[in-house]
């Protein structure tokens, strides 16, 4: 079924209801279907959409300008030097240029203030493609990777999720996992916890989906029988890189390694990372780790990211369903029927 969300911002998980979300995960399992069965009629809408990224991206994008030709809209995609974006026009002036030229408008951020201020000057759709806050389209493919690769009922599964338990990927997971009725388990230092509206949040909706969110620092106690261990880099884009010595004393108790797996008792947990990872020092800045700390990979080793229970190109690929999930929902295009 496609979820009635025509004409609605996607700038995180709260916006949308616990209905409207879970119908969001379901209606991307039944585009994912669609494509592999060769079902999908790729057919010009007269719509296009921009795709404005003021940090990189490799899969956001990606996943956008391929949802983007599946469903037949034209697309722009807009880097910070490609645009007057924030040096010489405010994010409102911007808004309101694109919601005169495109039916949608994805945009990656600095901040989430910006991602509110653009979304109020736009009267189209606007997805958050991450911010400092959130990664909805994120958590939305991660849900959907989950769904997949467990047999039990969403409302069953349970994860981990260690390290920087205080970036967007882990706000948007606590909040998503709760819409799900996940156990989820939050497994990383105090002082880098999940912030306590987040928290607040998450309690509202698990009071409803049954769900549960557990904060610990103990590695042991926070993976035992999870199905799902999910990583992020303990550095996120937009964060000062002086903050790197810091960040590798205070989260290498939480890598994911061989032992960690292990602790889960699972013998079926699979790993999960957002990518991109510190895994080797196939990277210039996983190198240059190296170089200065001596420690090959950071939140997760390569033997569990290369390992069979590693699902993270798997998680990737679904980045493009889920996003045109999304797209296709609010743009109201009726693709599935
Ligand atoms: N996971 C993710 O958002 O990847 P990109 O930064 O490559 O878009
Ligand atoms: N927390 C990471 C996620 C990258 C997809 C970052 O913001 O850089």
């Amino acid at each position: 079924m496609i979820p009635t969300l025509a004409g609605r911002d996607f700038l995180k998980e709260l916006d949308f209801t616990v209905e409207e979300y879970t119908a969001l995960i379901d209606y991307s399992a039944e585009l994912k279907k669609l494509h592999a069965a060769g079902d999908e009629p790729i057919r010009a809408t007269g719509k296009a959409i921009a795709l404005v990224f003021e940090k990189t991206s490799t899969r956001t994008r990606c996943a956008f300008e391929r949802a983007a030709y599946d469903l037949g809209l034209g697309h722009v995609y807009m880097d910070p030097a490609g645009s007057q974006l924030g040096h010489k026009e405010s994010i409102s002036d911007t808004g309101h240029v694109l919601s005169g030229m495109f039916n949608g408008i994805e945009y990656r951020g600095f901040s989430q203030a910006s991602m509110t201020e653009l979304a109020d000057a736009a009267d189209v759709p606007v997805w958050n493609g991450l911010s400092d806050e959130w990664h909805p389209t994120q958590s939305l493919c991660d849900m959907l990777t989950m769904q997949e690769h467990s047999a039990k009922p969403r409302n069953a599964i349970s994860f981990a999720y260690l390290g920087d338990t205080e970036d967007n990927v882990a706000n948007s997971l606590v909040v998503a996992g709760a819409m799900c009725g996940m156990d989820v388990r939050i497994v990383g230092p105090k002082s880098r916890w999940t912030p306590q509206r987040v928290i607040d949040a998450a309690d509202a909706i698990n009071a409803g989906t049954g769900g549960t969110l557990t904060h610990t620092e103990d590695v042991d106690d926070g993976v035992r029988g999870v199905d799902f261990v999910y990583t992020d880099v303990w550095l996120s884009m937009g964060e000062s890189k002086d903050l790197w010595d810091q960040r590798i004393e205070l989260l290498l108790p939480y890598q994911v390694n061989a032992a960690v797996m292990e602790a889960t008792g699972n013998p079926d947990a699979k790993f999960m990372h957002c990518l991109p990872a510190f895994h080797d020092r196939n990277t210039t800045v996983g190198e240059q780790i190296y170089e200065h700390t001596g420690l090959s990979a950071l939140e997760v080793t390569d033997e569990v990211f290369t390992s069979d229970a590693s699902i993270v190109f798997e998680q990737s690929s679904n980045r493009w369903h889920t996003i045109k999930a999304v797209v296709a929902a609010t743009l109201g295009l009726k693709v599935g029927l």
